[in-house]
């Protein structure tokens, strides 16, 4: 097999977004530079070179902002600040620089839904009292109940439980998440202008982009009205409807006002900066609203996340998917795991199955056209960490529902024989989720330079993906080839370039003859006769010149 030579990063121009693999780097988890056992700013920094080897566009990193922490720094306390547990601002603008200098952009995370309950806004608004304007900056509200002892409507946590708490005073507040993440007042000058500065700090400070953490949930329906169920009443949570039904607190229309008074502040730096919407929405149609010129550039695809091992599955989210971004003319994105949801070597049965089925699945993703989601570790093949001890678990929702994010969000294993696998420098602290003995096997030194790994796989499908003609261009849809069930297999052209990506999801192995060459395979290919055998669970690239 060849691989394509001439890699030639997509970096200089306004559009980079459209085609770019961004990185997602969960920041307390990546790599620890001062020893503490949590994951900072310079060692991001001093892995930089990683990235850059891996042949990715730009990184997405997770709040790193002052927070107390209670929700992984989904909690902010202070937005135009680092937390010291990460490091500083000159930390942030050395890590800006170096990454410029080697060609990857920078994308940050916002949070602007709800506040941390120690921001001053808050403290100011409970020292204030009822009745008062510091209040008017977040959702409080009057109880129900002889003596308002009962929460002010039926709205559920995403974490479980109400979704309001009640304040010494009486009155009681908002908050989709913890208690510890107050609700901000969209409807509130204040809290407008305040966000849209906090864009142009950042933006000042040389950042290419937003992840725009729950885009979907800033406006809540005017009243506040009952959703009519909760689990109490009949055991089905709120949270349930998410992406699939019509919830007063998520996805009003009015959100889209907010997102186009942003997008002449981004349009006004040079350089393509973009935004991508963490977004919920009933339907394909109306996620798709959040994308476009006025809007943001971007939503993530969480039905590609959640299609199930099946080529009609795949075939139908992908076809969706497509359709709605040619409608507002953005590109699509594509994701396959994040810090939110069970990784998917293990979504896709665990153990070597899951493995050889995320290995295809991480070649279907970046054939594709659109912008292609990694989350840190998916190019080591690493698995969910299902056995983590309880009293380890930091997710403040595993206390509320028992359900934890923190089996996806372990350290990296760079190198070494013992735990945490070089994460921090030597004689520094266990990292702060300890790494299973297995990822020993996993690490980046144990893969790097070794053929057929899932670190070399992830390397040469990224190298094709820049260098060839066929999948580096920005436009271009994808043209379905007729195969047997269960294959699935599309084309990408562009002039005489074609390349054709085939995922045999049939459950026997498959052969395969008249697309070309083979350039690069999640599995060991066969020949046979003039083709080739793609074993079961297997993907491969396949191009004509
Ligand atoms: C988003 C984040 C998640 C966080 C939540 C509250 O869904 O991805 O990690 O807990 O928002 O901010």
């Amino acid at each position: 097999m060849t691989a394509a030579t001439n890699p030639t990063p997509q970096t200089s121009d306004d559009d980079w977004w459209r085609s770019a693999v961004v990185y997602q780097v969960y920041v307390r988890s990546f790599a620890d530079a001062n020893g503490d056992g949590v994951g900072d700013l310079q060692g991001i920094r001093q892995r930089l070179p990683y990235l850059r080897d891996l042949g990715v566009d730009a990184l997405w990193l997770t709040p790193f902002y002052t927070s107390p922490q209670v929700d992984a720094g989904y909690d902010v306390a202070d937005y135009r600040d680092v937390d010291p547990l990460f490091g500083s601002l000159p930390d942030f603008d050395a890590m800006i620089t170096d990454a410029h200098a080697l060609g990857l952009r920078i994308i940050v995370d916002l949070v602007p839904n709800h506040t941390s309950s120690r921001h001053p806004w808050f403290t100011a608004a409970l020292a204030a009292g009822p009745g008062s304007a510091e209040r008017e900056r977040y959702l409080f509200a009057e109880g129900k109940g002889e003596s308002g002892e009962l929460p002010p409507n039926d709205w559920e946590s995403i974490f479980g439980g109400p979704a309001w708490t009640r304040v010494a005073d009486g009155q009681w507040y908002l908050h989709l998440f913890d208690p510890a993440q107050p609700d901000l007042n969209w409807r509130h000058p204040e809290v407008r202008a305040e966000f849209e500065d906090v864009l142009r700090f950042w933006l000042d400070r040389g950042v290419d982009g937003f992840r725009i953490d729950v885009a979907h949930g800033m406006i809540k329906a005017e009243g506040l009205p009952d959703v009519g169920f909760s689990s109490t009443t009949t055991g089905q949570r709120q949270s349930e409807l998410l992406g699939k039904g019509r919830l007063p607190y998520f996805d009003q229309d009015e959100v889209h006002d907010i997102y186009r008074a942003w997008r002449p502040i981004l349009d006004s730096y040079p350089g393509g900066r973009m935004a991508v919407a963490e977004a919920w929405a009933e339907t394909p149609q109306r996620l798709a609203r959040y994308i476009g010129p006025d809007e943001l550039h971007q939503a993530f695809s969480f039905d590609f996340l959640d299609a199930t091992w099946s080529a009609d599955s795949f075939r139908k989210v992908i076809d969706t998917a497509l359709a709605e971004s040619t409608i507002v003319g953005a590109p699509t994105t594509w994701v396959l795991s994040n810090h939110d949801r069970q990784r998917h070597v293990t979504r896709y049965g665990d153990g070597e199955v899951g493995l050889r089925r995320a290995r295809a699945a991480a070649l279907l993703m970046l054939a594709l056209p659109g912008c292609a989601y990694v989350y840190q570790g998916e190019e080591l093949g690493l698995p969910e960490v299902l056995d983590l001890p309880d009293e380890l678990r930091q997710d403040p929702a595993f206390l509320r529902t028992g359900e934890s994010r923190d089996g996806c969000r372990v350290p990296i294993p760079w190198s070494g024989e013992l735990a945490p696998y070089g994460f921090g420098p030597e004689g520094g602290e266990l990292s702060w989720l300890p790494a299973p003995a297995t990822w020993r096997a996993l690490s980046v030194a144990a893969q790097t330079g070794v053929p057929g790994s899932t670190l070399e796989l992830y390397r040469a499908a990224l190298r094709i993906r820049h260098a060839h003609p066929a999948l580096a261009g920005t436009t271009g849809g994808v043209t379905w080839l007729e195969s047997e069930p269960g294959l699935l297999a599309f084309r990408r052209a562009a002039g005489d370039a074609e390349l054709t990506c085939l995922v045999n999801l049939s459950g026997a192995e498959v052969t395969i003859d008249g697309y070309g060459q083979p350039i690069v395979a999640s599995a060991d290919l066969t020949e046979q006769g003039a083709g080739h055998v793609l074993p079961v669970d297997a993907a491969a690239w396949f191009e004509r010149r």
